[in-house]
């Protein structure tokens, strides 16, 4: 992706639908009898490969636009292979639809990735106080049930996808579950919200005790998933970065929640009206600490952006990361455009500099790449932001939403 920075973003872009809560959403319509409309939902490679997860599975899955058709009535096959688990972890959803659905699932163990080590335990313990059983062979992950029985689960710490996991082995089980300290993420609203109108009996999601009371069966339906609330903060910060002012039609800032108040904090004024959200910056640029938690915390997917734009704020911030633990990997790349950052432990200390300037940098993974692109639309000259093909999976049309806002910026031949 190259691009031209120094120019202030301006404009109304749309925000497409979740990719977070489109992936769990599209494995959890194979818990139904039938066929599932899912609407809303974006355009990303990372909802192709879990259309091809699910057909793997024997069920039909086909997007056209923004709406995607998941039919699973075919699901017959209980095995996700290491080729399409390695590219993409969130396939390790399917185990709990399958283990409800079949009774049993094979799954490739994910492994590690850029951001860090990502184990999966507190799935497989939650997938076992439901009574499955697991073994581990050959790098798979093999669970058995002959029938899942509702539990009481306590998890270690928030996970969002092992409570999503757990949440849709349970809506099938036989009788009542409780998932104590669960994430609370939109995400999970969202898939609690899709699950009841599957038919299943979900409340509390959003809350630290989320309480399923399990059914015999569950029908398709119709569902809508949430805006992008990563995208949505992520374009907010290119406005800020930018010194711009954008409207996000379908922004929602009580998505937002944390981010939009650090924003405001930042110097960004947001005000929601019924189209979305509008955001103008300021003359005030503060410098804003922030460390990443599990919802209502600041998500860790807007760490590497909002480091882009504390690199051009005047003072010192903080920005820790407790999430994953090798989430710093922008970094380098950001100091190479000129920024001023010490790593202590799991904490960035950035030093505002006046100025970045354009460089050839490297993505590392999703959201290092939308930093590495903020922090070049903000950059004096060109930026060529390398292995771009990390933004694809999460972010749909980036290039155009910006471009639609007045960025120069535009995709390369490689
Ligand atoms: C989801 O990943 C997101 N992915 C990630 O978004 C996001 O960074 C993460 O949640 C945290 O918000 C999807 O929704 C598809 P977790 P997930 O289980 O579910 C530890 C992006 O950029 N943990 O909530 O894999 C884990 O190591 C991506 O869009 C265990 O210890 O994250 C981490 O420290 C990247 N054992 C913490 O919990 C487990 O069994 C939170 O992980 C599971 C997790």
């Amino acid at each position: 992706m190259v691009v031209e920075g120094g120019r202030r973003l301006k404009g109304e872009v749309e925000i497409g639908g979740s990719k977070n809560a489109t992936l769990p959403v599209m494995v959890a319509a194979l818990l139904a009898k039938g066929p599932s409309r899912i609407r809303g939902v974006p355009r990303l490679k990372d909802v192709d490969t879990m259309a091809r997860v699910l057909e793997t599975l024997g069920a039909q899955a086909g997007q056209e636009g923004s709406e995607l058709h998941v039919d699973p009535r075919g699901l017959s096959k209980h095995e996700a292979p290491y080729d399409l688990v390695r590219t993409m972890r969130a396939s390790i959803y399917v185990m709990g639809p399958l283990l409800a659905r079949l009774g049993r699932a094979r799954v490739s163990l994910p492994g590690g990735c850029a951001i860090g080590q990502r184990p999966i335990d507190l799935h497989l313990k939650g997938f076992e106080a439901l009574g499955a059983r697991i073994e581990l062979k050959h790098g798979y992950i093999e669970a058995t049930a002959k029938a899942l029985k509702g539990a009481r689960i306590i998890f270690d710490k928030p996970s969002v996808g092992a409570t999503a996991n757990v949440m849709m082995a349970a809506v099938l089980a036989k009788g009542r579950t409780s998932l104590h300290n669960p994430a609370q993420e939109p995400e999970i609203v969202d898939l609690a919200g899709f699950l009841k109108r599957l038919g299943a009996r979900v409340s509390g999601e959003g809350t630290d005790c989320i309480e399923i009371e399990g059914v015999a069966s569950l029908s398709g339906c119709d569902y809508e998933v949430i805006p992008d609330r990563i995208a949505a903060g992520t374009l907010l910060a290119a406005a800020a970065i930018t010194g711009g002012s954008v409207s996000l039609r379908h922004g929602r800032l009580g998505d937002l929640g944390i981010v939009a108040e650090k924003l405001r904090e930042h110097g960004l004024e947001l005000v929601e009206n019924g189209r979305g959200v509008r955001a103008s910056m300021g003359r005030r640029k503060a410098p804003v600490h922030v460390t990443t938690m599990p919802h209502p915390g600041f998500p860790t997917d807007m760490q590497a952006q909002w480091m882009a734009l504390m690199a051009l704020t005047p003072g010192t911030s903080v920005v820790t990361e407790t999430i994953w633990e090798n989430r710093f990997m922008h970094v380098s790349e950001l100091e190479r455009m000129g920024a001023a950052v010490r790593i202590q432990g799991n904490s960035a200390v950035v030093t505002g500099v006046g100025r970045l300037s354009g460089a050839p940098v490297m993505a590392s993974d999703l959201r290092a790449s939308a930093a590495l692109v903020l922090a070049g639309l903000a950059a004096k000259g060109t930026t060529e932001v390398h292995r771009i093909y990390h933004l694809d999976r999460g972010y749909e049309r980036l290039e155009d939403k910006l471009t639609a806002l007045g960025a120069r910026i535009r995709r390369a031949q490689e």
